[in-house]
C-alpha cells in the first residue's frame, strides 16, 4: 500500500474501510476512509491518524516515501476515534514527536488514552513553521465536537478540513473528479445530515472564515479529496448550514395492517397536486440515516405511525429520536396515523415534531381503515387550510 501525493511532498497516507457498514448507527454503505496526511518538510508532520485497526495500514503508506520514525509533528485536529485510534501505537513509535492538538484536544486524547505525549497546545488561531511550508491552526470547536480544529497549508493553498466535508466512501480514488459527483454530493449531503446538521450555527460562523482563505484543496478525514468542486461544495454548506429547503416533502412512517400507509400515500398523492416533490420513506425499508438524506433538504417532514399498545411503533420512536437530535430547523411538522380505539401516537408524534421546533400542520388521524379517493380529498384539504 502506497502513500498518495496531493502536491510535491505532501501525501494521503490514511486507510480504506471498505467493509464499514455501520458507523455508530449511520449506515455506511459504501465503506469509508479515516484520512492522514504527511508533510514532508524540515519537520516531518503527519496530520491525524487513522482508527487503531487501521494503523499497519497508515504505517505501511508512510513507509512507501519515509521512515515513520523520522515524524518529529503530529496535529491531532479532532479526538474522536477514527482520527486518533492510530496514535498511541504511533507515539510509541516516535515518544519524541510533539502532538499539535487544541486545548479540548489535548484533554480528550489525555482521557482517551492516559498517556502524557508531548502536547503542544493550540490556543488560538496560530501558526507553525515546518520548514519550506507552514500550518496555520483554526479552532472550529463543535464542528462536530469541542476539541476541533482545521490546518490550513498557505503555501499550497490546501485546507485540512478534518471531518467538515467529508464523505463515507470508500474507493482507491482518493480525489472528487475521479468518482461520480452525484455521487459524492449525495454521501456529503448524507455526512451533514447524520453528523453535522446539529452544529450548523458554528458551521455558519467558521464558513466566511474558509471561504476568505486562498484554497485550491479541501482535504477532508473522510472520502475523497476536493480538488475540481470546491465552489459546489461550499455552496451546499452554506445552504446545508443555513437549514435551506427545497418545495420537497419527506414522509416517513410505519404501518401494523396498512391503514397508516394509506394516509401516507394519500399525502403523497396531496403533496404532488401541490406540485410539492415527495419521498416516501418507510420505516421498515429505509434506514434512518437514509432518511435524514431526504430531511436534509426537505420542507415538509410528516411522520405518520398506528397506535400500539397506547403508543407510538418502536421503529417511529427511534426515527423520532435520531431526528430530534440532528435537530433540523425551518421545516414543516405534520402528524399522522391510523389507530383502532385509543390513537395516542398521533399527539405523541406531534408533541416531538413540536419539540423540534417544526411549525405543526393539522394532524391526520384515521380510526381503522381509511378509504382512497376520500381520503386524498380530505388530506389535500388539511394540507390546503394548513398552507393557507
Ligand atoms: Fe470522523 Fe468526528 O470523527
Amino acid at each position: 500500500m502506497k502513500a498518495i501525493e496531493l502536491a510535491e511532498n505532501i501525501y494521503w497516507v490514511g486507510g480504506v474501510d471498505w467493509n464499514l457498514r455501520n458507523f455508530h448507527g449511520y449506515s455506511t454503505q459504501r465503506g469509508s476512509t479515516y484520512n492522514a496526511y504527511l508533510i514532508i518538510d524540515e519537520k516531518v508532520t503527519l496530520i491525524d491518524t487513522v482508527k487503531d485497526y487501521m494503523y499497519d495500514e497508515m504505517i505501511e503508506r508512510i513507509s512507501s516515501v519515509i521512515d515513520p520514525t523520522e515524524i518529529d509533528y503530529v496535529i491531532s485536529n479532532h479526538v474522536e476515534m477514527d482520527h486518533s485510534g492510530g496514535l498511541p501505537k504511533l507515539m510509541e513509535l516516535v515518544p519524541d514527536a510533539t502532538v499539535f492538538t487544541s486545548p479540548k484536544g489535548k484533554a480528550g486524547l489525555k482521557a482517551h488514552y492516559k498517556k502524557d505525549w508531548n502536547f503542544s497546545v493550540v490556543k488560538g488561531n496560530q501558526s507553525l513553521e515546518l520548514g519550506q511550508r507552514s500550518l496555520e491552526f483554526v479552532l472550529t470547536p463543535m464542528v462536530h465536537w469541542p476539541d476541533n480544529m482545521v490546518a490550513y497549508l498557505p503555501e499550497e493553498k490546501i485546507l485540512f478540513s478534518n471531518d467538515a466535508f467529508g464523505q463515507h466512501i470508500a474507493s482507491s480514488e482518493r480525489f472528487d473528479d475521479q468518482l461520480p459527483y452525484d455521487i459524492i454530493m449525495e454521501e456529503a449531503g448524507k455526512y451533514y445530515a447524520n453528523i453535522v446538521l446539529p452544529y450548523s450555527s458554528q458551521v455558519e460562523r467558521i464558513l466566511p472564515v474558509v471561504e476568505k482563505l486562498d484554497l485550491e484543496v479541501i482535504a477532508p478525514s473522510h472520502g475523497v479529496i476536493w480538488r475540481s468542486h470546491l465552489p459546489e461544495i461550499l455552496k451546499e454548506y452554506q445552504k446545508w448550514a443555513n437549514n435551506q429547503t427545497e418545495e420537497k416533502a419527506v414522509i416517513v412512517y410505519d404501518t401494523m395492517w396498512d391503514s397508516t400507509k394509506k394516509i401516507a400515500q394519500s399525502l403523497e398523492g396531496a403533496f404532488a397536486t401541490q406540485g410539492v416533490s415527495t419521498r416516501m420513506m418507510s420505516l421498515d425499508v429505509n434506514h434512518i440515516s437514509d432518511i435524514m438524506t431526504e430531511v436534509l433538504t426537505a420542507k415538509y417532514i410528516c411522520v405518520g405511525s398506528p397506535t400500539l399498545n397506547n403508543n407510538i411503533l418502536p421503529s417511529v420512536a427511534a426515527f423520532l429520536t435520531y431526528l430530534k437530535g440532528l435537530a433540523p430547523k425551518n421545516r414543516y411538522g405534520l402528524a399522522f396515523g391510523s389507530y383502532g380505539w385509543s390513537g395516542q401516537s398521533i399527539d405523541q408524534v406531534e408533541s416531538v415534531l413540536e419539540e423540534i421546533g417544526f411549525e405543526l400542520l393539522e394532524q391526520i388521524k384515521y380510526q381503522y381503515i381509511p378509504e382512497g379517493k376520500e381520503l386524498e380529498a380530505e388530506v389535500a384539504e388539511k394540507l390546503d387550510e394548513s398552507n393557507e
